[in-house]
């Protein structure tokens, strides 16, 4: 992965660009990384907050041969990814939330957002974005932010170096996907429910048709989260907001 790197300076958002370059035949491994954007997005058509040369701002086009509603288990796999590079480079383990946060100290240092280019029975690309808060200063966050995110200087106490971080995380990647599509899932997602925080907990997952309050019991093959009502009915949420008990 990486071998062709398009690094831009100010852009509306990485996921564009690799989306116009995986439509125009990009080879798989293309990397887009920008040192800010515009209008970064997040899941849920969220914002993604993505201010100049502090953070990893980044998408990877992926060409794997996969049914569509596997394309969930990508998303696992670069959560791993970034985990074990960021425990490489500050000997801080941080947590995943389900599907795609991942958190230092309760809050969100890294989001993820999985879109897919794909046929009815064929995935033509997947565009993975990858926001990782490097360098940012609690001061620099806009105050709705605060209280929810984090960076990787914040918590390990000094600044790290950007391109380092992208070089272990694409090695990283490289070698779960890889993995993945050697061995299949199950081994991702061993890795993945090692660093879960939501596993055995309770939870509301808050998702488009409803809330759903339960134990979390783990993640299915296909990257699902399986929710144990206090019925003993177990639900399979697909996309959702998590809300831990504190
Ligand atoms: C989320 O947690 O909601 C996902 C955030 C994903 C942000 C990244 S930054 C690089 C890429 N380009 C975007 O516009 N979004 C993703």
């Amino acid at each position: 992965l990486g071998r062709q790197i398009h690094h831009e300076e100010s852009v509306d958002s990485t996921q564009k660009i690799a989306h116009r370059l995986a439509y125009e035949g990009a080879q798989e491994g293309t990397v887009v990384i920008a040192e800010e954007q515009l209008s970064g997005r997040g899941r849920m058509d969220r914002r993604w907050h993505s201010p100049k040369s502090t953070g990893v701002w980044m998408s990877v086009i992926l060409r794997p041969n996969i049914p569509p509603p596997k394309a969930p288990q990508l998303t696992l796999i670069t959560a791993v990814a970034v985990v074990q590079a960021i425990e490489v480079l500050t000997d801080l383990t941080p947590q995943i939330k389900w599907p795609n946060d991942i958190l230092m100290n309760g809050k969100k240092v890294t989001g993820i957002l999985t879109e897919l280019q794909a046929d009815a029975d064929r995935i033509i690309s997947i565009i993975i974005g990858i926001g990782i808060n490097v360098n940012q200063e609690l001061d620099d966050y806009p105050d709705e932010l605060k209280d929810i995110a984090t960076s990787i200087s914040i918590e390990k106490g000094e600044k790290l170096s950007r391109a380092e971080l992208i070089r272990v995380l694409l090695g990283k990647l490289e070698n779960l996907y890889k993995l993945y599509l050697d061995k299949g899932f199950y081994p991702i997602k061993l890795l993945w429910e090692s660093y879960a925080v939501s596993i055995g907990k309770n939870l509301t997952a808050r998702t488009i048709t409803g809330s759903i309050y339960g134990k979390a019991l783990g993640i299915t093959e296909d990257g699902v989260l399986m929710i144990e009502d206090s019925s003993g009915k177990v639900h399979h949420v697909y996309s959702a907001d998590i809300e831990l008990d504190v």
